[in-house]
């Protein structure tokens, strides 16, 4: 690979020859800016950004946040340059039209239908925002079901559309109940059902194959939200798939649902500001109709601002996003899968090291590439492990020669029973420790990561 800096000249040189195509002209004053003040505003600006977290290293194994591949960098700044805004083709031609395939790839990716509607948004939140406008649309008085595991947005954005909801349980294993998910639609007022491909919390798969079966017997619209794990579809479809086969037949069923969102920001490589809504029937597209004086007059074609609640929207993520996906494709074998893969490997040897850890033990088992864990007590109580579990996270985070970075994760302290019987709940919640393993260099560094977390585990729980 060549230097980071020859793609990023080129890309400059490139916008500046089609910039002067359209001839020179003088730069006014009042945008100049004098040397030092770069100098001074830069090396302060540089400077603050060491303020966060390692989130490039594997060393940081803690929220789904890793830094953009290059190519999404390289794909968005030369986008950026020109900043187009893809609401209207009016705004970006070429990252409109690059918008459009993307949204086909994706389509595909799932094995939705050719004719799939959709676009890009500023993320997941909105995204499925979009999809529950939808959804209440079409069943304006009828409600929306999610598990207790989906995550909030679900139940903040069917607020702000004031749509009536359910919580559905989740089992223990944090998957939508079917059995109270059935109970709930024979009341005969869900419209719509959301079942979540990776959740936040543990990274699972909800029965969506299952919930599919469900909803077409009683006519209920299904919405997945493939936010975080929708990549791991790519492994859906291949005989020698990495994903188990229970976890494969949910992943397929996608394919049958009536709207996904997936965030590219998340797995797919890119810079935040970047999710995805799909619609099976592109026929919902007449429920976004709107009058535009402006826009919409270079062509006949579908404006993606005519299928949109959001107006501006960033060219350069359509751009960066298509521009990676010629480098890094969506297949299996190759581009994004490979990528994948390693990042489930790693969560599956981590796990097998905490279940046979003596200081730390395994919450679940990964499904995908989230791992749950605490410490390992040989009179274990809910509180000890809450307590142990924060005071591990700031420790392990603060050291100064050989931090490690992960995240604390909430439970309810009944949750803990299945992996550790003996645990005493003598307090309705727990921390427990989580890790997300999104990046493939996990593979290599697992073993350190756990290595650093037991000592620290034992210099935090002496008399464990
Ligand atoms: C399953 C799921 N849905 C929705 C979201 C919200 O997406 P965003 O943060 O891109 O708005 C998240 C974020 O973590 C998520 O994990």
């Amino acid at each position: 690979m060549a230097s980071w800096n020859e793609y990023l000249t080129h890309v400059l040189n490139a916008i500046g020859d089609w910039e002067s195509r359209f001839g020179a002209f003088p730069s006014h004053p009042s945008l100049d800016v004098a040397e030092e003040r770069w100098q001074e505003a830069l090396g302060h600006y540089t400077a603050r950004l060491t303020d966060n977290y390692p989130f490039f290293h594997p060393r940081y194994a803690g929220q789904m946040l890793k830094p953009p591949h290059p190519a999404a960098v390289v794909g968005y700044l030369a986008a950026q340059l020109i900043n187009p805004n893809n609401h209207a083709l009016d705004g970006g031609p070429a990252t409109g039209q690059m918008e459009k395939e993307v949204v086909r790839d994706l389509a595909a990716m799932f094995h939705l239908p050719g004719d799939t509607l959709g676009h890009l948004t500023s993320g997941g939140t909105v995204a499925n925002l979009e999809a529950l406008f939808i959804a209440r649309e079409i069943h304006p008085n009828k409600a929306v079901a999610f598990s207790k595991a989906a995550h909030y947005t679900h139940g903040r954005m069917s607020g702000v559309l004031r749509m009536d909801h359910a919580a559905i349980p989740a089992d223990l294993n944090g998957r939508m109940d079917l059995g109270a998910l059935e109970k709930a639609l024979k009341t005969g007022t869900i419209g719509t059902v959301v079942a979540t491909a990776g959740t936040t919390a543990l990274g699972v798969v909800d029965p969506i194959a299952d919930v599919v079966d469900l909803c077409k017997g009683h006519g209920v619209r299904v919405h997945v939200d493939a936010a975080y794990g929708g990549f791991f579809a790519l492994h859906a479809w291949s005989e020698d798939s990495v994903l188990g086969d229970e976890t494969r037949r949910h992943f397929r069923a996608i394919a049958e649902a009536d709207s996904v969102v997936i965030d590219p920001h998340k797995h797919g490589l890119q810079p935040y500001g970047c999710g995805c809504v799909l619609f099976r029937d592109p026929s919902v597209g007449r429920y976004y109709r709107h009058e535009s004086p402006y826009t919409y007059f270079t062509s006949d074609e579908l404006h993606l601002g005519e299928i949109s609640l959001e107006c501006s929207r960033a060219g350069a993520a359509a751009g960066a996003l298509w521009f990676t996906t010629r480098l890094l494709p969506l297949h299996a074998k190759e581009g994004l899968g490979p990528i994948l893969s390693a990042c489930l490997r790693a969560a599956r040897a981590w796990h097998q090291r905490l279940a046979t850890s003596d200081v730390l033990m395994p919450y679940r088992a990964p499904e995908l590439d989230i791992v749950t864990y605490h410490p390992r007590f040989a009179e274990p109580r809910a509180s000890a492990i809450d307590g142990a579990s924060q005071r591990i996270f700031d420790a392990a985070m603060s050291d100064r020669d050989d931090p490690i970075f992960v995240s604390v994760l909430r439970v309810e302290s009944d949750t803990l029973v299945p992996s550790c019987p003996d645990v005493q709940v003598d307090q309705p919640y727990a921390r427990i420790l989580r890790s997300v393993l999104m990046k493939p260099e996990h593979e290599q560094y697992v073993d350190h990561v756990h290595n650093r977390l037991e000592a620290v585990t034992q210099q935090q729980t002496p008399t464990l």
